[in-house]
C-alpha cells in the first residue's frame, strides 16, 4: 500500500506539468543552437536604436498569450480574405514591433528553416527587452507552435482595456489562471513604454485619486479634446529603465492609466504594491515568475498549428 502516495505523487506532478506540455528551456539545443543568440542581438540593436521598441515587445507577446494563447496570434496579418486581431479595440493603431519580429524570423529562418516558432521568438524578444533595460532574467520555456487563425472577438474579450477597476482586472487575469500577485507584477511592465492620450484622457481630467501637478503637467500633450494619440510615458519616473518605480509612482497617485491606479487605490492589491514598490529584488522576482506563467498559457504544441514561414501569415 506504500505505492498508494507515490502514484498520486506522479499524478499531481503530471497534471501540474500538463499546463505547460513539453515546453522545455532547451527546445532549439540541438535544433537551431543560434537562435537564442540572433534573437537577443537583435533586440539589442532594435533597443539600442529606440528603447521604446523594448516595451512594444514585451506588450506584444502579452497581447499574443492572452488571445488563445501563446501562439503567434496577434502577428498574423489582415488581407482580404484574413480577419486578425491587429484591427481589435485594445490593439488597433496601438501595437508596435511586428516589424522587428518579422526581420528576426528572416534571421532565424537563413539559421534553421521551420524550425523556430514565431511565438517562441515572441517570448524570448519579451525576455531580451527586458533585460536590454535593465531588468531580471529568466529561463524561457520553449516549444510552441503557431496558430493557422486568430481572433478579433476573442482580442477584444480577453484583453482588459484601462478603463478597468481591480475587480474587472482580477477576473480577466483569472481567466487565464493568473493570480492578483501575477497581475499586479505584470502589470509592473508598465515600468516602460509610452501611452497615448485617448487612454489617459479621462483620468486626468475627470478622475480624484490623481496627483494634482501629475494630472495639470500631462493636460499640456492631452487637451479636453484633439491630441489622441499624443504621447506620455506610463512610468513618469524612468520611462526607459525597468525597475519599480511604477509601484512607487501609483502609492503617489502618479499612475498614467486608471488601470494601473486601480492597483492601489485602498483595495486587495495594495499590499503587494507597497511591497514591490519597497524592494526591487521582490518585484524582479514576482516579475519573472508571473512571465513565465503567462509564456505557459495554452501553448500549442507537437503536431498543433504549424511553424510559420513568416510571421505575418499563414503558410500557403
Ligand atoms: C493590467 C491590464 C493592462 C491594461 C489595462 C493595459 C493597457 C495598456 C494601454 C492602454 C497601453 C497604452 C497603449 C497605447 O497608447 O497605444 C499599454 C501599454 C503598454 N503595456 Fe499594458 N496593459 C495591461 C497590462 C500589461 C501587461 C500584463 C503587460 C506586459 C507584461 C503590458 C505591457 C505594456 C507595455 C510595455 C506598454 C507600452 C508599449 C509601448 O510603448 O509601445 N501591459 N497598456
Ligand atoms: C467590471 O465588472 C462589473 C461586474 O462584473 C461590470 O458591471 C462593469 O461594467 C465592469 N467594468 C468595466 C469598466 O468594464
Amino acid at each position: 500500500m506504500a505505492s498508494a502516495p507515490c502514484l498520486s505523487l506522479l499524478v499531481l506532478v503530471a497534471m501540474a506539468s500538463a499546463a505547460s506540455a513539453q515546453l522545455s528551456p532547451t527546445f532549439y539545443l540541438a535544433s537551431c543552437p543560434s537562435a537564442l543568440f540572433i534573437i537577443q542581438t537583435a533586440v539589442q540593436a532594435a533597443v539600442n536604436s529606440e528603447p521604446r521598441m523594448g516595451a512594444s515587445l514585451v506588450r506584444l507577446h502579452f497581447h499574443d498569450c492572452f488571445v488563445d494563447g501563446c501562439d503567434g496570434s496577434v502577428l498574423l496579418a489582415d488581407t482580404g480574405s484574413f480577419v486578425g486581431e491587429q484591427g481589435a479595440a485594445p490593439n488597433a493603431g496601438s501595437i508596435r514591433g511586428m516589424n522587428v519580429i518579422d526581420n528576426i524570423k528572416t534571421q532565424v529562418e537563413a539559421a534553421c528553416t521551420q524550425t523556430v516558432s514565431c511565438a517562441d521568438i515572441l517570448a524570448v524578444a519579451a525576455r531580451d527587452s527586458v533585460v536590454a533595460l535593465g531588468g531580471p532574467t529568466w529561463p524561457v520555456l520553449l516549444g510552441r507552435r503557431d496558430s493557422t487563425t486568430a481572433s478579433k472577438t476573442n482580442a477584444e474579450n480577453d484583453l482588459p482595456p484601462p478603463t478597468f477597476d481591480l475587480q474587472n482586472l482580477t477576473t480577466a487575469f483569472a481567466n487565464k489562471q493568473l493570480s492578483i500577485t501575477d497581475m499586479v507584477a505584470l502589470s509592473g511592465a508598465h515600468t516602460l513604454g509610452q501611452s497615448q492620450c485617448r487612454f489617459f484622457r479621462n483620468r486626468i481630467y475627470n478622475e480624484a485619486n490623481i496627483n494634482t501637478a501629475f494630472a495639470t503637467a500631462l493636460k499640456a500633450n492631452c487637451p479636453q479634446s484633439g491630441g489622441d494619440s499624443s504621447l506620455a510615458p506610463l512610468d513618469t519616473a524612468t520611462p526607459n529603465a525597468f525597475d519599480n518605480a511604477y509601484y512607487s509612482n501609483l502609492i503617489s497617485q502618479k499612475g498614467l492609466l486608471h488601470s494601473d491606479q486601480a492597483l492601489f487605490n485602498g483595495g486587495g492589491a495594495d499590499n503587494t504594491v507597497m511591497s514591490f514598490a519597497s524592494s526591487a529584488a521582490t518585484f524582479n522576482n514576482a516579475f519573472a515568475t508571473a512571465m513565465v506563467k503567462m509564456g505557459n498559457i495554452a501553448p500549442k504544441t507537437g503536431t498543433q498549428g504549424q511553424i510559420r514561414l513568416v510571421c505575418s501569415k499563414v503558410n500557403s
